[in-house]
C-alpha cells in the first residue's frame, strides 16, 4: 500500500484510523488490486479545518438505540474521550471527569441502577457495550454546562468514527444512590455530580433520521 500524506502537526492517530478504515475496505473487496493509495490530511495544529466537514458531521450525528454486542476498540474509545477533554469549560477549569466503562459487570450495574430510577427493569443503555460516564466537580459553578459540552463532543466524535452513541439521562440520580456514592468514593470523586451516560457501540440496523427542526429555532437580530 502506498501512503500519500499531507501532514501538518501530530496526526499519527488520524493516520492509524485512515489505515484501519482502508484495510477494512480492502478486506471486504478481497484485497488490493493494483496500487492502493491511502491519503490522509491533518490540520490539527493549523487551526484551518474544513467548516463544511464539521457542519456535515454535526448534522449527521443521531442518537442510536440499537447496538451490536461487539466491543468498541480501545483506540476509538480513547479518541472519543480525548475529544471530550477538548470541550470548553468555565474559566478553563476542566471540571468534568470522563470514565469509560467496558467492564460488563459495572456496565450492567449502572444499567440496573439507571433502570431502577425509572421504575423499570429494561436496559436503558439499549445493549451498548460501552458507557462513558461524565461526572463533574459540583463545586464549580459551570459544572453542568462543562459536563454537557463534554457529552456533546464525545457523541460527535463517536459519530465521525462510525460508531453509534446516545445520551442516557439519570446519571445525577444514579450517583446520588448509596451504590452510586460508593462508586464515587472508590474512584476518589466524592463531591462529583453525574452529568450523563454517553453510550457507545456499533449501530444495529438503519440510522435514525433527524426530526425536522422546529420553526423559529433560530433568529438573527441585527
Ligand atoms: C439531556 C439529554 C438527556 C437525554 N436522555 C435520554 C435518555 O435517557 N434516553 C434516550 O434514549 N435518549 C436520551 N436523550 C437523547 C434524545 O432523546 C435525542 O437527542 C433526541 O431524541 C434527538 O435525537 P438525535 O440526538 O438523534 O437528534 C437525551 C438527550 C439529552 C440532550
Amino acid at each position: 500500500m502506498k501512503i500519500v500524506s499531507h501532514h501538518i502537526g501530530n496526526c499519527n492517530q488520524k493516520r492509524q484510523i485512515c489505515e484501519r478504515i482502508l484495510n477494512e475496505m480492502l478486506a471486504k473487496m478481497g484485497g488490493c488490486k493494483g496500487d492502493c493509495y491511502l491519503v490522509y490530511y491533518s490540520y490539527i495544529n493549523k487551526g484551518d479545518i474544513d467548516m463544511n466537514t464539521v457542519i456535515e458531521a454535526i448534522e449527521a450525528r443521531r442518537c442510536v438505540r440499537s447496538y451490536r454486542a461487539t466491543q468498541v476498540k480501545t483506540e476509538d474509545l480513547n479518541l472519543i474521550m480525548e475529544a471530550g477533554t477538548f470541550a470548553p469549560t468555565g474559566s478553563g477549569k476542566q471540571s468534568p471527569v470522563i470514565i469509560g466503562v467496558q467492564d460488563k459487570q459495572l456496565r450492567d450495574e449502572l444499567s440496573r441502577l439507571n433502570a431502577h430510577i425509572m421504575g423499570k427493569d429494561t436496559d436503558p443503555f439499549y445493549g451498548a457495550p460501552t458507557v462513558i460516564l461524565v461526572l463533574a466537580d459540583g463545586t464549580r459553578s459551570t459544572y453542568l454546562q462543562d459536563g454537557s459540552l463534554v457529552m456533546g463532543n464525545m457523541m460527535l466524535a463517536a459519530s465521525t468514527l462510525g460508531l453509534g452513541s446516545c445520551w442516557v439521562h439519570r446519571a445525577k440520580e444514579v450517583f446520588e444512590t448509596d451504590q452510586g456514592r460508593e462508586l464515587l468514593k472508590a474512584w476518589g470523586l466524592e463531591g462529583y455530580v453525574g452529568i450523563g451516560n454517553c453510550i457507545v457501540g456499533y449501530p444495529e440496523g438503519d440510522k435514525p433520521k433527524a426530526a425536522p427542526r422546529k420553526d423559529g429555532y433560530t433568529r438573527i437580530i441585527k
